[in-house]
C-alpha cells in the first residue's frame, strides 16, 4: 500500500514537470559523451623507413607476379595433366595442380593488394562531410583534384611496377577459365552440329535397350512401350555409346490407330499401324522421359513432372517443359522389322541458344 502511494505522488511530480514543457517541443538531452577525436596518428614502420617502404613496395609487385605465374600453372597443369578416361590418378593430378594454380593465383593478388593498402598507400585519417549528391563544379573540380591526389598517395601512376604487375595480373587472372571452358567441348568437332544431330538415319533398325536386339512391329501390342536404341549403338566403344545413347535414346508406344490425333496430318506418315516413337531426352532439362501411364498414354518426366500427351504429337500439358518431345519418323523393312526413315526433323533435349526451332 505505501509502495502505491510513492509509485502515484511519482507521476504526479513527473506529470507536473512535463506540464512545463510546450506541447510540440523537443526535448535534447545534451550528449552524454564528448566527442573522443581520432586516437594519436601512429606513423607506419614505412613511413619512418624509406628502405622498408622499398621492401614493401618490391613485396606488392612480386606477389602480383606470383599471382600471375598461379594462373599460367594452372593452364599448364591443364595442358600437361589430362583427364584419361578410366585414370582416377589422372583425375586427382589435374584437379590437384589446377586447383593449387588458382589458389596460388587468388591468394597472391588478394595479399599483395591489402599489403599495398596498408603498407604503400598513404597512412591518413580523414573526415568527409555529407553534402548534396548533385556536385556544384566547385565539388566536381574538387573531386578530380582528389583522384590526383588518391592516385599521389598511392603511386598508381608513379610505382609503374606495381601497377603494372596489377594490370597484368587481373588479366592473367581468367585465363585459366577459358582453358576449361574449351574443355568443355571435344577438339576438331562443331559442338552445335554434336548437338542438332543423333545417330538416327534413314534405314537404321530400332532395336531394345540395352540388348539391341531388333522389333519387329509384330513384336509390338497394344498399350506395350519400348526403350529403344538405334542399331548399332552397343558395339560402339563405351564413351562413344554413352554419348549417342544420351541423344539417341526413345520410347516406342503402340496404340489403336483411331487414338492417336494428328495436328499435322503429314505427321501421320511417321507411324506405323498405330507404333510412334518419341525421343526420351525431355525438352525442359534433358532428364529421361521413361514413366508411360498406359490408360492415359501420358509420359511423365520425373525430374520436374513435365507431362507429354502421346495421343497428340507429345504435347506439353503439365509442367515446365517448353516444347513437345521430338518424334522420330519411323516405318517398316522387308523383314517387318521397325526401321527410322530419318533422324529427328528438329533437335531433342532441352533448348540452346544456336538451337533455331
Ligand atoms: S527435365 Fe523433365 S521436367 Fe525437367
Amino acid at each position: 500500500m505505501a509502495k502505491n502511494e510513492k509509485a502515484g505522488s511519482d507521476l504526479v511530480a513527473s506529470t507536473s514537470v512535463n506540464s512545463s514543457v510546450e506541447l510540440g517541443t523537443a526535448v535534447v538531452a545534451p550528449d552524454s559523451f564528448e566527442n573522443p577525436g581520432f586516437p594519436a596518428h601512429r606513423e607506419r614502420v614505412t613511413d619512418l623507413n624509406p628502405k622498408k617502404m622499398k621492401r614493401a613496395e618490391r613485396a606488392v609487385y612480386v606477389l602480383f607476379y606470383l599471382s600471375i605465374v598461379g594462373s599460367l600453372f594452372a593452364i599448364f597443369a591443364y595442358m600437361f595433366f589430362p583427364i584419361e578416361d578410366g585414370d582416377t590418378t589422372s583425375i586427382r593430378l589435374n584437379t590437384l595442380f589446377i586447383g593449387l594454380g588458382i589458389t596460388l593465383s587468388l591468394l597472391a593478388l588478394g595479399i599483395a593488394a591489402v599489403h599495398w593498402g596498408k603498407a604503400v598507400m598513404a597512412d591518413k585519417e580523414g573526415v568527409d562531410h555529407r553534402h548534396p549528391v548533385r556536385g556544384n563544379d566547385e565539388t566536381r573540380a574538387r573531386a578530380v583534384e582528389i583522384f590526383k591526389e588518391a592516385d599521389e598517395e598511392s603511386g598508381f601512376s608513379r610505382r609503374t611496377l606495381i601497377r603494372n604487375g596489377l594490370i597484368a595480373a587481373i588479366v592473367a587472372f581468367p585465363l585459366p577459365a577459358i582453358a576449361l571452358f574449351r574443355g568443355l567441348a571435344p577438339m576438331n568437332v562443331d559442338p552445335n552440329n554434336q548437338m542438332k544431330y543423333t545417330m538416327w538415319k534413314k534405314g537404321l533398325r530400332l532395336t531394345q535397350d540395352p540388348t539391341g536386339t531388333p522389333i519387329k512391329a509384330s513384336d509390338l501390342t497394344i498399350g506395350s512401350a519400348f526403350q529403344v536404341i538405334p542399331e548399332g549403338l552397343v558395339d560402339l566403344p563405351e564413351k562413344e555409346m554413352l554419348n549417342a545413347k544420351a541423344k539417341a535414346a526413345v520410347l516406342l508406344v503402340r496404340l489403336k490407330p483411331e487414338d492417336l490425333k494428328w495436328a499435322d496430318p503429314q505427321r501421320e506418315a511417321w507411324s506405323y499401324q498405330g507404333i510412334v516413337a518419341y525421343s526420351k531426352i525431355c525438352t525442359h532439362v534433358g532428364c529421361p522421359v521413361a514413366l508411360y501411364e498406359q490408360q492415359t498414354h501420358h509420359l511423365l518426366c520425373p525430374c520436374h513432372q513435365s507431362q507429354f500427351d502421346i495421343t497428340e504429337q507429345a504435347k506439353v500439358i503439365f509442367g515446365p517443359a517448353a516444347r513437345p518431345l521430338p518424334q522420330l519418323p519411323i516405318t517398316v523393312d522387308a523383314e517387318g522389322y521397325l526401321v527410322a526413315t530419318s533422324d529427328f526433323t528438329e533437335p531433342v533435349g532441352p533448348s540452346f541458344w544456336e538451337r533455331s526451332k
